[in-house]
Order: C-alpha cells, then sequence, then structure tokens
C-alpha cells in the first residue's frame, strides 16, 4: 500500500433483522430494557461529546490528565513499533495523542461506526506516512476476533474511556481473556485500559445527572432512535432520566421513567407503561483499583501497572 494511505475491511456482519427483532423483544421484556449501543445514533454521538466537556462528569478529562503526567513512563511500558490497536476508536483522537510516542509499525482503528473511523484515517495517515494505517469495522463487545488483521508482531491494545464499565463484569471478564489471546505468542503485547474508580455516591450520581441535563437528553435521545429503527412511537419527552447508583452492584445506573400511563406501538405488538414503570438504558460499572486488577489477572494478565490521578478518581492500568 502507498504511503499515506489507509484501508478499510468489514468484518461486520450486520443482521438488521436480527437486531430489530432484539430490540423490539428487549421494549416488551419486564423490565423493558434497551442496549447501550442505541444511544449512538448522529445525535447521540453528539452528546456523549458534550457529556465529556460537563463539569460533573471527571472520567475523561481525568484520564487526559493521567495520560498527560505519565505520557512519558506508560510510552516506556508499551515500548516502540508495535502494532497499535484502538479499541472502539471512533475519530481517533484519543490514540493520536499516543502515536509520537509508541512509533506504531500498524495502527488498526476498530469501531462499529464504519464511516466515522474512514473519515479518521483520511485525516491522519498523510501524517504518519511510515505506519501502515487500517481501519476495521466489527462489533467488538460481541467477541474480538482480530485473527486475520494482526501480523505476528507485538500488538499494543488500547481501550480508554472506561467503556470496559459498559459491560458487566462478567462480560468484561471474557472480553479481557480475548485480548489476552491476542496477545498470547506475540511476544511484548499488552492492554492500556481506562477505568472508572469506586467513589462517593453523590459525585457518581452527578456524573450521570448533570445540572444542564445533557445527559438527560443523552438518555431521551435513545427513544429516538428506537423510534427511527423500530417504527415505534415513543415520546422522548413523555420519560423522565433516572440515574442511581447501586452500592452492592458497585454499577451506575440509568433508566427511562415513564411519566404516566401510555401505549406504544411496536412492531407488531403494543407495549403498555405504567406510571413510574422504567426501561433500562445503561450499566456503569466502577472498580476499586484492586478488584480490577484482579480482573486482569483472571483474564490471564500477569503483570499489571498502573497510574492515577491524586484523588484515586480514575485509573490507567498497563497488563502484559
Ligand atoms: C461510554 N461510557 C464509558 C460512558 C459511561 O460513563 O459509562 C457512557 C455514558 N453514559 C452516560 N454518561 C456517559
Amino acid at each position: 500500500m502507498p504511503s499515506g494511505q489507509y484501508r478499510i475491511v468489514e468484518r461486520y456482519l450486520r443482521d438488521a433483522q436480527a437486531e430489530r427483532r432484539a430490540l423490539a423483544a428487549g421494549l416488551l421484556a419486564t423490565p423493558a430494557v434497551i442496549a447501550p449501543k442505541y444511544f449512538y445514533d448522529t445525535l447521540g454521538c453528539a452528546l456523549f461529546g458534550a457529556i465529556c466537556e460537563l463539569p460533573e462528569y471527571y472520567p475523561t478529562r481525568t484520564e487526559r490528565a493521567i495520560f498527560n503526567e505519565h505520557r512519558d513512563a506508560i510510552a516506556r511500558a508499551l515500548g516502540q513499533g508495535k502494532q497499535f490497536v484502538d479499541l472502539g476508536a471512533g475519530d481517533c483522537c484519543k490514540a493520536l495523542a499516543w502515536l509520537a510516542f509508541v512509533a506504531p509499525s500498524r495502527y488498526i482503528a476498530v469501531d462499529f461506526a464504519g464511516d466515522e473511523i474512514a473519515r479518521s484515517l483520511a485525516r491522519m495517515a498523510p501524517d504518519f506516512p511510515e505506519v501502515e494505517m487500517l481501519g476495521v469495522v466489527a462489533d467488538f463487545t460481541r467477541g474480538l476476533d482480530l485473527g486475520r488483521d494482526l501480523t505476528r508482531d507485538a500488538v499494543t491494545f488500547f481501550y480508554p474511556g472506561s467503556s470496559i464499565g459498559n459491560f458487566t463484569p462478567g462480560e468484561a471478564r471474557e472480553f479481557l481473556t480475548s485480548v489476552h489471546l491476542h496477545c498470547v505468542g506475540r511476544e511484548g503485547s499488552g492492554l492500556l485500559i481506562g477505568v472508572d474508580t469506586k467513589k462517593d455516591p453523590r459525585r457518581l450520581t452527578a456524573a450521570y445527572d448533570d445540572a444542564v441535563g445533557v445527559t438527560a437528553a443523552f438518555n431521551r435521545n435513545v427513544l429516538h432512535h428506537v423510534n427511527s429503527i423500530l417504527g415505534s412511537d415513543f415520546r422522548p419527552d413523555a420519560f423522565d432520566h433516572v440515574a442511581l447508583y447501586d452500592e452492592g452492584e458497585g454499577r451506575i445506573e440509568m433508566h427511562l421513567a415513564a411519566r404516566t400511563v401510555q401505549t406504544v406501538k411496536l412492531p407488531g405488538a403494543t407495549r403498555t407503561f405504567a406510571a413510574g414503570e422504567r426501561i433500562h438504558t445503561e450499566n456503569s460499572y466502577k472498580y476499586a483499583p484492586e478488584e480490577f486488577t484482579m480482573l486482569l489477572q483472571e483474564a490471564g494478565f500477569r503483570r499489571v501497572r498502573r497510574w492515577q490521578d491524586g484523588n484515586g478518581d480514575f485509573a490507567v492500568f498497563y497488563a502484559t
């Protein structure tokens, strides 16, 4: 491939009918549920970008501060000249800050938003003529398989933003195990990952229920997106945003609560919501640093290094 160019490979075997069926089944279940991936239509992505700028939503800026403060030490741990796999790459901005430090042989952006990674790689490729640029369109949350897309060389996996918190701990262990399996046999490989920590529940709930109402809009917007997929007639303004911290589970839960009794049209069915009845839209698990270290070890990683901010609000791990 000539330098300054990039390639995109499609690994997302989308079954739109099956996805629609699963989405409708979740809405007909009790309690009703919508998978968090439906947050991210165009408006949802923009609202998530706004959430990251909120004063109450500390994870994004705290992770950035940890990366900035410990850039050299982390870069030394990662080493240079490896393949660099950006999981959930999106606009690739977070990875971009690392490329000059880790001088990868290949940069592999993985995301289910194919258009977005194509745009990002087109923008980046001319600045990194010595790096092979590859976009992999895949939904890795349903299983990571980059067997066809990696060489036998060492690879650094990059999974920032505490997105691991949107898996259950069991799913997270399974996902981390699959990342570890990609590292086996590729000497010098590892995972750089950002994780939100357990803290005062008041700070956690404020981060998911901000004063301006951006997170509430993000949550309600999922109903617009569902309407566009299913042809349903949810009225987002008829639902309240609910964010609560379940201390036993160690997770923030987001729900949408029906303001009044209401009946919604779904494909081939109707669903009546009682006043106050909730639709569960997201879990965001928080980990004590030691808990997450254990999860990494259970996934097969042997050596775990950690960097944190002074308050211990967020943790960055490099596991090999
Ligand atoms: C993408 N993910 C890590 C965010 C989180 O904090 O769980 C999604 C989010 N939901 C509400 N605010 C942010």
